[in-house]
């Protein structure tokens, strides 16, 4: 494989991405620009396509776009009815996120495809890659849209309308990257999606690959309180009605109640208040309103449940406490999804193929591939996250991690689209 062309366009892909553009650099310094702010509808997403989107064509890929603005290219089989060996990730980025989040999963097939052509190999199966849209909910506040709309999980009526940030829907937003085709997944024999790990097990025994044999569950809920808006001199601590006082109980019950559920049953139960909004965020205002985007995982559904329930009624009791108002929903909730035997093993024997060591996983990020699982036989490759770190700009991976990842990837391509 050719590890500098794939650098190239990982690299370019990430400049594109970027709000602050550097015009030269040192690859080894780009963790310490700073992040990527590929939403989907902005500047950095459509550049990127743009290029993507080139470089698919480039390769002698058929590209289309469906009605919500997923992307595929197909390298055609000799035996078209044969259902496809299908491959992908997203090319979102969270706000301020990293450059291998997504990307390396698109990148990484077109470069397997490009080595399949420079080899003269023929698969039988068509291989299809897939860039899903909105996988990240950094855009339209829910993710992994783009796979939900293909397994029937929400129909394409209902997406096309999902609003973004600035109240658009999404039909309008992507626009320029959407048509009335609709992709039938019922054409997909296997899905694999290659990823970093987003966490710090395989760069901590530094093993390069691994192989996942489930993704864990994961649920939001999204809180509203409403106080009284008023001037913090003139108004007495005992008649306030602060929004901000009654969040914060939310931020530490849930890191104590999770840590307290973790204290007698074990497990791998994570929750976070990561979207915390205060309006109107002045220091002389008793704030008006906060609003708080709370993420609980575990690969057990019943935990997700149990934290979930016991955070809503924290928040329905800050009415009382607090005399606020408040206003709960969950905008999703994704039980875990096991992985296809099949697809496992078959990473497994082309990693052995290559004598590249592997361990097996769980994922405990979320990605499209657990809403493929839904209809398709489907796995993932995960590669090595230095220090552990994603969704941040200090995300990275190595280079001769990413070969092995992309070598493993073409591999079980190639096999699997001759079956
Ligand atoms: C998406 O990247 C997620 O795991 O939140
Ligand atoms: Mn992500
Ligand atoms: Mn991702
Ligand atoms: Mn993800």
């Amino acid at each position: 494989m050719s590890i500098n062309r794939l650098k190239e366009d990982l690299i370019e892909l990430g400049r594109l991405g970027r709000k602050n553009q550097v015009e030269t650099r040192n690859y080894e310094d780009l963790d310490m620009d700073k992040g990527l702010w590929r939403l989907e509808g902005n500047e950095q997403s459509k550049v990127s396509k743009d290029f993507i989107i080139s470089k698919m064509k480039e390769a002698g890929l058929e590209v289309r776009f469906d009605r919500v603005g997923n992307i595929f290219g197909r390298k055609v089989g000799t035996d078209p009815n044969k259902r496809a060996v299908m491959s992908g990730s997203h090319l979102d980025s969270v706000k301020n996120g990293g450059q291998f989040d997504g990307p390396l999963g698109v990148i990484s097939v077109l470069e397997a495809i490009r080595i399949m052509n420079e080899e003269g190999f023929q698969n039988e199966r068509p291989i299809e890659l897939s860039i899903f849209v909105g996988e990240e909910g950094s855009a339209f506040y829910q993710g992994l849209i783009g796979s939900e709309v293909l397994v029937g999980d929400k129909t394409y009526d209902e997406v096309e309308k999902i609003k973004n940030d600035e109240g658009k829907p999404l039909k309008e937003v992507l626009k320029d990257y959407r048509s009335d085709y609709e992709f039938d997944i019922n054409s997909v024999e296997y899905f694999i999606e290659l990823h970093p790990e987003q966490g710090p097990v395989l760069y901590n025994e530094n093993t390069p690959i691994g192989i996942v044999e489930e993704i864990t569950g994961i649920t939001w809920v999204k809180a509203v309180i409403y106080g009284q808006e008023n001037h913090s001199g003139t108004t007495p601590m005992n008649s306030r009605k602060d929004p901000l006082v009654a969040a914060s109980d939310v931020v530490s019950f849930t890191d104590e109640r999770v840590k307290e559920l973790l204290s007698k049953k074990g497990g791998q139960t994570v929750a976070t208040v990561g979207k915390f909004e205060v309006y109107p965020s002045a220091t002389n205002i008793i704030p008006g309103e906060v609003e708080l985007g709370i993420d609980i995982r575990d690969k057990v559904d019943e935990n997700i449940k149990l934290i979930r329930n016991d955070i809503i009624k924290t928040i329905d009791g800050l009415e009382s406490k607090y005399q606020v108002k408040t206003q709960v929903e969950t905008l999703f909730h994704k039980p875990p999804s096991p992985c296809s035997k099949e697809v496992v093993e078959a990473i497994y024997k082309a990693s052995e193929t290559l004598n590249i060591q592997t361990r097996r996983m769980s994922s405990g990020a979320a990605h499209d591939a657990q809403n493929i699982a839904k209809k398709v036989k489907t796995a993932m490759i995960f590669v090595p996250s230095v220090d552990g770190i994603s969704h941040s700009p200090f995300e990275w991976s190595r280079w001769e991690d990413l070969e092995k990842g992309v070598n493993v990837l073409t591999q079980t391509l190639k096999n699997l689209s001759q079956y």
